[in-house]
C-alpha cells in the first residue's frame, strides 16, 4: 500500500480525561485508502527531546469528510505536546503504515480492548459494519473513568465493559466477562489490542476454544519502517518487525 507524508489540519481536540485526547485531523484533499489496524507516524514539532515521530493507531476515518481521528495517550513529552494541539494547528503524518486486521470468515465477532488498545477497534468495528457484520465490543479498564469513547463504540454495535474495581460493567478483567464464555452461538473470531498481559490471556482462551484470534501488538517503535529492529516480535518464523510485518498477527503465529 502506498505511503504518504502530508500535513493535516487539527480541527478538534477532545479531552476525554486527564490521560487521553482524541484529535480530529483533516486532510487537505481526498484521503487515500486506509485499513483498520494500520497506524501513522506523527512528527512532533517544538519538542526539544522528541526527535522521532510517534506511532499512533488510526482510531477512525471519515472518507466523506476526509478526516482521521487519533486517540492519544499522554505518556511522554511527544504525546503530551500532541495532546496540546489545538484547532488550526498543523500535524504532519507518515501514513498508512503496517498491516491490518482481516475480515472474518464467520459472522460472530468480538473485539476486545483495553487502555489505548481500544484505538484501532473503533475503526475495525466501522469496517465490519460496512461489510454487514455486527460488531460486539468488550472493553476493559481499571475503573470507570478509564472506559473512554464508549458512545462512539455504542453507535456501531453492542458494548460490554469490565473494570478491575467494579465501578462500571462487570467486575474483573475482560476474560471474566460472561460474553467470553458464551458458547451459544459461539464467538467465531476475536480481534484484540491492549496491554500484552490481557492479549495473552485472550489469545490463550481463543486457542483453547478453537477461535481465530488476531492481536494488534503495541511494541515499542522508533523508525516505523523496519530499519531499527526495536519492535521485533518472536514468531514461529523467528523475529518479525511489528511496524512492517505487523502490528496485526494471528495469535497462533506468535511465540506466546
Ligand atoms: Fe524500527 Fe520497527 S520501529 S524496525
Amino acid at each position: 500500500m502506498k505511503k504518504y507524508i502530508d500535513d493535516f489540519k487539527v480541527i478538534k481536540n477532545e479531552r476525554l480525561n486527564n490521560e487521553y485526547v482524541i484529535l480530529t485531523l483533516k486532510h487537505p484533499a481526498k484521503l487515500p485508502a486506509m485499513l483498520p489496524g494500520q497506524f501513522v507516524e506523527v512528527r512532533v514539532d517544538k519538542a526539544p527531546n522528541t526527535f522521532l515521530r510517534r506511532p499512533i493507531s488510526i482510531h477512525d476515518v471519515d472518507t466523506e469528510k476526509n478526516t482521521m481521528k487519533l486517540l492519544v495517550q499522554e505518556i511522554g513529552e511527544g504525546t503530551r505536546i500532541m495532546g496540546k494541539l489545538s484547532e488550526g494547528d498543523v500535524c504532519n503524518l507518515v501514513y498508512p503504515l503496517g498491516n491490518s486486521f482481516s475480515l472474518p470468515d464467520k459472522p460472530r465477532v468480538l473485539l476486545v480492548g483495553g487502555g489505548c488498545g481500544i484505538a484501532p477497534l473503533l475503526f475495525m468495528g466501522r469496517h465490519l459494519k460496512a461489510n454487514g457484520i455486527e460488531p460486539q465490543f468488550l472493553l476493559g479498564a481499571r475503573s470507570s473513568d478509564g472506559l473512554i469513547a464508549l458512545d462512539a463504540f455504542k453507535a456501531l454495535g453492542t458494548v460490554y465493559t469490565t473494570t478491575e474495581d467494579g465501578s462500571a460493567g462487570t467486575k474483573g478483567y475482560v476474560i471474566h466477562h460472561p460474553v467470553m464464555r458464551t458458547q451459544t452461538p459461539a464467538i467465531d473470531h476475536i480481534y484484540t489490542c491492549g496491554p500484552e498481559a490481557m492479549m495473552k490471556v485472550v489469545a490463550k482462551y481463543a486457542r483453547n476454544h478453537a477461535i481465530k484470534c488476531e492481536v494488534s501488538l503495541e511494541n515499542h517503535m522508533a523508525c516505523g519502517f523496519g530499519a531499527c529492529l526495536c519492535c521485533v516480535a518472536d514468531t514461529l518464523d523467528g523475529h518479525k518487525c511489528t511496524c512492517t510485518d505487523g502490528p496485526v498477527f494471528d495469535s497462533t503465529y506468535l511465540k506466546w
